[in-house]
Order: C-alpha cells, then structure tokens, then sequence
C-alpha cells in the first residue's frame, strides 16, 4: 500500500469539531427541505462550514502537522477565497445565479484534482529528495509497496478523475447557460466515439494509477495524464447534452462535485470533507433523480445526448394565426375572472417581475378571484428556481402548486396567465414525438379558458423549439417585457 506516513491522525478535539461540523450538515439539510425554514437551514449549515474550516486550521497551527509553510499559505488563501467568494454572491444578479452555481460546482471539482495532484507531486518530490520542506518527513519515511484495496492511490485517482470532470464539465454547463457555447470550436470533442475513447483510456489510466503504479514517479505520470483526458472527457459529456436537458446534467454535476470532496476527503484523510462530500453527492443523485423524472427521461438518454441538442435559433417565423393583445384589452378579462393560475418562467426572474406580480395577485384577490402558481420542475433555469423568486416578493407558499398537483385545475381555470415562460408549457412535448422535449410533462395551459402569453416576442426558449401555443384559438399574445406588462395590468385593473 502507497502510505503517506504524514497523512492526518486528528486530535481527538478535532474529530469532536468535525463530528459537531457533519451534524450541523446533516440538520442544514433537514431545514432546507421546506421552503419556510430553508434559510434557517443554510444558515446552520454555514455554522458547520466555519466550525469545520476553524477546526482545520487549529490542526495547522497545532504542532506543526504540515508545519508553518501551510499558514503562510492557507492564511492569504482563505481571505483571498472568502473575500472573493463574498464579494460575487453579494454582486451576482439574480437572473446569473444559476450560471454562478455551474462555476461554483466547477470550482469545488478543480478544488479537488487540485488537492489530489499536490498530494501525488509531493511524495514524487519528496521521494526523488529534491527538496525537504519543514514539518515533512525525510524521503526515507515513505512506503511503497501496494497491497491492492481502497488506499490512497485509488482515492487519489478517483479524486482527479471526478474532480477534472466536474471542473470542465461545469464550464461548459456554464458556457450553455449563458449561450456561449460554439460547438466548432471544439473539433471532435462531444462526438460519441471520441467520448468512447476518452472514456476506455480515463478507465484504463484509472487502473494504472489506482492499482498498478508502484513508484511515486509512475503515480504521478498516471495522475497527471489522467488529469488532462478527464478534463476532456468533461467536456465531450457536457457537451451533447440537448438544451432541454441541462437540469439534468446541472443536477448530476453537482453531484460529481459532491463525490470528488469525499474522494479528497479519503486522500487527506479528513472525516467532515468525507461526511459533507457524501451529503452533496447523495442529495446530488436524489436531485438528478427527480429532474429526470421531471422531464420524463432516463439518465443514460441525457447522458448519451439522445434527445439532441436543438441550438437556439428557431425561426420567428410561420406563426401565422397570432393573436396580440394589451393590458388595456386584458384588464376586463381578468376583472371577471373567478380562478385565475399564474405560470411564472425564466423570463420572469429576467423581467424581475416577481413583486408586480404579487400586486397584480393582490389585486385580483381583493375582487375574489383565486389566484394559484403553477410551478414546473425545470421552470427557470435552476432546481427551484421559481420557488426562490416568488418567495423574494412573498409570495404565500400555499399558492404555489407543482405540475402533477395543478394540471387539472387549468380546466377550471379561466385565465392562464403565462408570464415569461415558454418551454414548459410547450404542446409539442405531448403533440410531437420527434421534438426535443418529446415525453416531458408540460403544464396543460391551454385547457384554461384562454391563455395570455406576456413575452417579449415570438422566439424560441431554451430548448430553441416553436410553440404551438402561441396561436391556439384561446391563446392571446401580451408581447411586453413581463415588469412592464404587469405594471401596465396593475394600471388598468385599478381603473376598472
Ligand atoms: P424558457 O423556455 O427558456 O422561455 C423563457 C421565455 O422568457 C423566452 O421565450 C423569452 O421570450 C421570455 N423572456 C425573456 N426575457 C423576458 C422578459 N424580460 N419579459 C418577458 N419574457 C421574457 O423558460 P421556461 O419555460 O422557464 O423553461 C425553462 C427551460 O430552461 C427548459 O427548457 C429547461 O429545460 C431549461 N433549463 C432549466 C434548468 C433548470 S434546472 N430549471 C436548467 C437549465 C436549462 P422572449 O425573448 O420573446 O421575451
């Protein structure tokens, strides 16, 4: 077995800390799973991140365990990194909130091959004695010899894979989602039988660095080849996957970040980055679970890039049968409406109309008409992302109902009110087994008795695919900036 006969043995105290620091996770958690203690959950989980970080650098400052080179370097760091990360979440507008998560996802990834290359570069370093840092045992203390098992070198190599995946292929989920992706850039990269042979040889320098490798120098040529084809195969994975896909490999990647924090957590030897790592890995799966169920896909089906990927530029053009209306024409419908269901999309977060539409909700509410959201699972363009901004302008949660729970209601309903949503509540997905979105649940919109469609114009949404809904004979088009249309709205309904 490859042993670092300097890897961590915590001090009891320590190991109390971080047992205190993965309670703490796991209660966070528990918090987070309503939408009415959630904060109260992120907050406690804060608490466990700063118990679990002032553990670790007590354990540095304690008896030289990597001795005082680490404090010269994680003092910096750590102000450097939290300042950083302060001033973008403080910074970071709403609406580039999920691309700033894909980042995050990335960073946590990067973090880890990161860590498990230092930790393959230093017994290389040190066992060619190179170089004797302070604190570090000579390169006489080293041992190698390998006796199979989950040991180091196998944690070293699952770290770097996971690690380089999650990196670019969070990148790439980030280039998506802020529609900078130009697939020609990347040459074959994406094409299946590049991501065949990418994977074969991911497996096979897996292998050799995880149970064949004996010399430090081996391990670290392993390691570091490694790196580069995973980084790769990264972006050949992410890369296929159909725009209408990405919640679900949005899911997944995080949690790959996830497992690559436990994989690190073995290679360092440290129990509340194995614990929390888990945690984000599980719930992670649970999540990419749920999605797929969301969209009515398997994972393989995501992952191989079956549905394809439809680009965004669907043409404008050949809705010849549009209705346009304005608020003004709209204020007399909606005035003797008794039920009426709200669709909020990404074009809402867009539009940040979120506090209008509360208004406008009031308003019909004072007149007697039931108001209720229909929430879909991939509305948006991260898990939760509507709850999260109808829960900024205080929107009652009990009005908020998820797809499976309101899809009937939309028969009763007698204004559908769609506000900068467009691929969820598409026909095509039940009308046409050839589009993208084929099989995905959709909010059935167009059983209430009219539709108004509030967007900007008549292009395609994320999956870049027509709308037949835009001129079905109930639908009317409100062709606004969805703030400004409800201003407008709010305007005219006070006048009725
Ligand atoms: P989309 O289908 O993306 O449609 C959003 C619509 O909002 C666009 O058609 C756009 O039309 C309109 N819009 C943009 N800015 C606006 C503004 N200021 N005012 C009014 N309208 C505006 O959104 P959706 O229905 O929420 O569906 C989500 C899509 O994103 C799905 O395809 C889903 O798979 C994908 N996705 C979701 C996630 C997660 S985890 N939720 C992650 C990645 C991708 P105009 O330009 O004409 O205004």
């Amino acid at each position: 077995m490859i042993q670092l006969p300097f890897a961590a043995v915590s001090a009891p105290g320590i190991e109390v800390a971080y047992m205190a620091s993965s309670a703490l996770f796991v209660l966070g958690i528990k918090f987070l799973g309503k939408v009415k203690t959630a904060r109260k959950g992120n907050q406690i989980a804060a608490l466990g991140m700063a118990v679990a970080m002032a553990a670790t650098l007590w354990e540095l400052l304690q008896a030289g365990k990597y001795s005082g080179i680490s404090w010269a370097f994680a003092g910096p760091t750590l102000l450097f990194g939290g300042l950083l990360g302060w001033r973008l979440a403080v910074r970071v507008p709403m609406t580039a909130m999920p691309e700033f998560v894909a980042i995050f996802n990335g960073l946590g990834g990067l973090a880890s091959l990161l860590v498990a290359l230092a930790e393959v570069s230093l017994i290389a370093v040190l066992a060619n004695d190179r170089l004797q840092l302070p604190g570090l045992p000579s390169p006489a203390g080293l041992t190698l010899s390998r006796h199979g098992g989950f040991d180091f070198a196998i944690a070293v190599a699952l770290s770097v894979v996971i690690g380089a995946v999650t990196f670019s292929g969070s990148m790439i989920a980030y280039a998506k989602l802020a529609g900078k992706v130009n697939k020609s850039r990347f040459g074959p990269l994406g094409s299946t039988p590049t991501n065949i042979v990418l994977g074969l040889l991911t497996l096979g320098l897996v292998v050799w660095g995880g149970f064949i490798a004996e010399t430090p120098t081996e391990l670290w040529i392993a390691n570091g080849s490694l790196a580069l084809v995973s980084l790769a195969l990264g972006v050949g994975l992410t890369m296929p996957i159909g725009g209408a896909d990405m919640p679900v490999a949005i899911a997944l990647l995080n949690s790959y970040s996830g497992i690559a924090g436990m994989t690190t957590g073995f290679v360092l030897n440290n129990n509340v980055l194995i614990v929390a790592g888990s945690l984000v890995g599980a719930s992670g799966i649970i999540l990419t679970q749920i999605m797929c169920k969301a969209m009515n896909r398997s994972l393989s089906n995501v992952l191989l890039g079956v549905m394809g990927d439809t680009g965004s530029a669907a043409s404008k053009e050949g809705y010849t049968k549009v209705k346009t209306t304005t608020a003004e024409e709209l204020a007399p419908l909606l005035d003797a409406a008794r039920l009426v269901i709200i669709v909020p999309g990404y074009g809402l977060a867009v539009a940040q109309a979120q506090h209008k539409v509360r208004e406008l909700a009031s308003l019909l509410e004072k007149q007697g008409c039931a108001v209720k959201y229909a929430i879909h699972p991939v509305a948006g363009r991260m898990p939760g992302h509507m709850n999260i901004l109808l829960a900024e302008a205080n929107v009652p949660y009990e009005q908020l109902f998820e797809l499976d729970h309101i899809n009937d209601e939309f028969a009763q309903a007698d204004v559908a009110l769609v506000l900068g949503a467009n691929d969820v509540c598409n026909p095509a997905a039940n009308d046409d087994p050839k589009s993208p979105i084929a099989g995905m649940p959709v909010l059935n919109v167009w059983n209430a008795r009219t539709v108004v469609v509030v967007k900007r114009s008549l292009s395609a949404g994320y999956a870049g695919i027509r709308n037949e809904l835009f001129q079905l004979d109930n639908s009317l088009m409100l062709l606004a900036d969805a703030k400004k249309a409800m201003e407008d709205l709010v305007t005219e309904l006070k006048a009725q």
